[in-house]
């Protein structure tokens, strides 16, 4: 059979709240244009994030019912290090209540000001956790990644060319440790590939630098190394997934992407006496090693999404449904970061509306369009999330996990190619109120 189905039926569903174009005016002027100040309940389909959006499944909800909820040495705490040990091998692992608190007490044990961390790409809250004690973040992509258009099969690589430069002018002893991001969110959702991750280790080996994988998407990237680089064609995603980590020297890892948590992360290592710093810390905001700012039912919910993330059925239909909404558009004229990713597809707002230049928002613009349209929602990458540093105009299109099915696809498809067909008509936006920073979050426009 060609037709690749959803590998689950639904037992439990959520209505979706239909709206009319007018409302959608309303909330749009209400919102001052910005997606993130709509209520939730005024989306109909949303694809603002694959974090933390996920479906859980019957055996995780029924792990939910099996939390220990004790203080200290919960059970729950001990069926989430078994799973995460036995994929990572880590001698240490600490719950953290998310992706980000994870970053934030490793960058506070491992850099200071004058330090260098560098990434194939920093996600937004990586960058910021390690800016915030003075070191800098360097992102270190191919250069051929730049190019929206190249068909690379892994466009997430770090340029390990690149590294090594900075190894050599910098000077190991100011880069405490490197990161590699997989899949690589901010360049696309782009796989990396076991090749390099071995190179980028070869590197850090001979300088003395440990090497940490941001492993949100760890499965996804897995899938992409099983179906792209020879030789792992017969390997099952847990052992190719094992090995990425065996690679690595820790992990921050955020629950809520491949894990199908609604919330939760944990923070990994190998070296003792940085665990015990990281521990402290922990202890301070997050909450006791044993539960790390989760509930003991968190715990459990994410033991039980590790294992069910890297079933071959399960990520086969995730690639492939990803995929599919990325080629039904692209192939009718709608500029996509292409390959397609993991997670999301990001269309290239810059090239589908050239009539629309970057101190006007194009990605904001056609974000604004497709809610107008047909109540979807998604996310602008671009000059307004990062200002004068943006490299791209996108709208990124994130697919929450095991949410959506192909109808709901199709329905996006459709919308973004009516768009698509009267896209001049689309206006560009300015902002009328901004507050100092995370203006992605706040920031008001009106249609120019
Ligand atoms: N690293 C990457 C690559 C991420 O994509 C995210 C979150 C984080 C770290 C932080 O994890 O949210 O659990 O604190 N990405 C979400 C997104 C928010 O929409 O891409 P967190």
């Amino acid at each position: 059979m060609r037709t690749i189905i959803e590998p689950f039926r639904i037992k439990s569903v959520e209505p979706l709240r239909q709206t009319t174009r007018q409302e959608r005016e309303q909330y749009l002027e209400a919102a001052g244009y910005n997606l993130f100040l709509i209520q939730a309940r005024h989306i109909l389909i949303d694809l603002l994030t694959d974090s933390g959006t996920s479906a859980m499944s019957t055996e995780q909800w029924a792990a939910v019912m099996r939390g220990d909820e004790s203080y200290a040495g919960s059970e729950s705490f001990f069926r989430l290090k078994r799973a995460a040990d036995e994929l990572t091998g880590f001698r240490h692992m600490i719950p953290t209540h998310q992706g980000r608190a994870a970053e934030r007490i490793l960058f506070s044990v491992m850099c200071k000001s004058g330090h260098i961390v560098p990434n194939n790409t920093h996600f937004d809250t990586t960058r910021a956790n390690i800016e915030f004690t003075g070191a800098r973040a360097v992102d270190l992509p191919l250069a051929e990644a730049a190019d929206t258009q190249a068909r690379l099969d892994f466009k997430g690589n770090m340029d390990v060319a690149a590294l090594e430069q900075l190894v050599r002018t910098a000077g190991a002893g100011r880069i405490p440790l490197v990161m590699l991001t997989v899949t690589n969110n901010s360049g696309g959702g782009q796989p990396v590939s076991m090749g390099n991750i071995e190179a980028v280790k070869r590197v850090c080996a001979a300088a003395g630098i440990p090497l940490y994988l941001d492993a949100c998407r760890f499965a996804e990237n897995a899938w992409f190394i099983r179906e792209r680089e020879p030789g792992y064609a017969d390997w099952t995603p847990k052992r190719i997934a094992q090995k990425m980590f065996s690679l690595a020297d820790g992990c921050t890892f955020s629950a809520k992407k491949d894990a199908f948590a609604n919330i939760g992360g944990f923070l990994c290592s190998n070296d003792d006496r940085v665990a015990q710093q990281e521990t402290n810390l922990l202890i301070l905001t997050e909450g006791f090693p044993t539960y790390g700012g989760l509930a003991g039912r968190d715990l459990d919910a994410i033991a039980t999404g590790l294992e069910e993330v890297l079933d071959i059925d399960y990520l086969r239909y995730r690639i492939a449904s990803t995929s599919y909404l990325g080629r039904h558009i692209a192939d009718h004229g709608v500029p996509i970061v292409e390959p397609p990713g993991g997670h999301a597809i990001y269309i290239d707002a810059a090239r589908m509306l050239p009539h629309i230049p970057p101190h006007r928002f194009p990605g904001q613009a056609l974000a604004v369009e497709l809610y107008r349209h047909a109540g979807i929602r998604g996310v602008e990458i671009g000059s307004v999330m990062f200002g004068e540093a943006a490299r791209h105009e996108l709208l990124r299109l994130a697919i929450p996990r095991r949410v959506y099915t192909q109808s709901h696809i199709d329905y996006v498809v459709e919308a973004i190619l009516e768009v698509n067909g009267r896209k001049e008509k689309i206006r560009g936006l300015e902002i009328v109120e901004q507050p100092p920073f995370l203006r992605h979050f706040s920031a008001r426009f009106r249609e120019v």
